[in-house]
């Protein structure tokens, strides 16, 4: 199977991070489907093919200890108590909101055969494939690098290995309208510089 340009330009285009507060609330993606973004997730590139990329799927009734976590933590912070009360109930209204909670984390090669930023880029890479396979299922969601991202605690909760990288969450919801959603970017000559000799 093979998109045309115009189709395969136009997807990539079109993609957008979705997020909670605009997620459709009457549906939940099913668990079926979270698998077959993982599938996409599975054909990323990778050096050497270390598929450094791992998830953990909080859904359903696995959302509510992550959100307690999550609060846990904050109250543990050293922050003022109105900030702790407003960050907590934000944490469990996106987790309401979502059909799933992906944590993102890079797996580090044992034998270290690449460079931790190479397996780091390379999990991103199965990040987009997520993203973009997302909408062709009815579904979005974005990349949050908040929510104590990496923390030692957070570290341990998700079963981290020490060379492991935490790098964030990929909130999930159902949602249909995301290739509406407008942002701008930089025109190609503002980022890219031809050497034609
Ligand atoms: C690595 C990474 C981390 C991100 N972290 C956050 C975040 O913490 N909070 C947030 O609102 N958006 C986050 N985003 C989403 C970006 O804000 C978003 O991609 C950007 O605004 C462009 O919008 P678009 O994805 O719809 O094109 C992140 C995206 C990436 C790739």
């Amino acid at each position: 199977m093979k998109l045309t340009a115009k189709e395969s330009i136009a997807w990539i285009q079109s993609r957008r991070s979705i997020y909670p507060k605009t997620f459709d609330k009457s549906e939940k993606a099913s668990k079926e489907q979270i698998v077959e973004l993982l599938e996409a997730a599975r054909w990323a590139p990778s050096h050497k093919i270390t598929q450094p990329w791992r998830f953990v799927v909080f859904a359903d009734k696995g959302l509510e200890p992550l959100v307690k976590f999550q609060i846990e933590m904050l109250q543990m912070s050293n922050a003022a108590s109105e900030i702790v009360e407003m960050k907590s109930a934000k944490l469990k209204l996106k987790a309401e909101q979502s059909s799933a909670i992906i944590a993102i984390i890079m797996n580090r090669d044992e034998l270290k055969r690449v460079p931790e930023w190479e397996e780091m880029c390379a999990v991103a890479c199965a990040v987009q494939n997520i993203a973009l396979h997302a909408s062709s299922l009815g579904l979005g969601g974005y990349w949050s690098t908040g929510s104590f991202t990496n923390h030692d605690k957070m570290r341990s909760y998700l079963g981290l290995k020490e060379q492991d990288v935490h790098l964030g969450w990929y909130y999930l919801g159902v949602s249909k309208n995301d290739r509406e959603v407008k942002r701008s970017r930089l025109e190609v000559e503002d980022f890219a510089e031809f050497r034609l000799g």
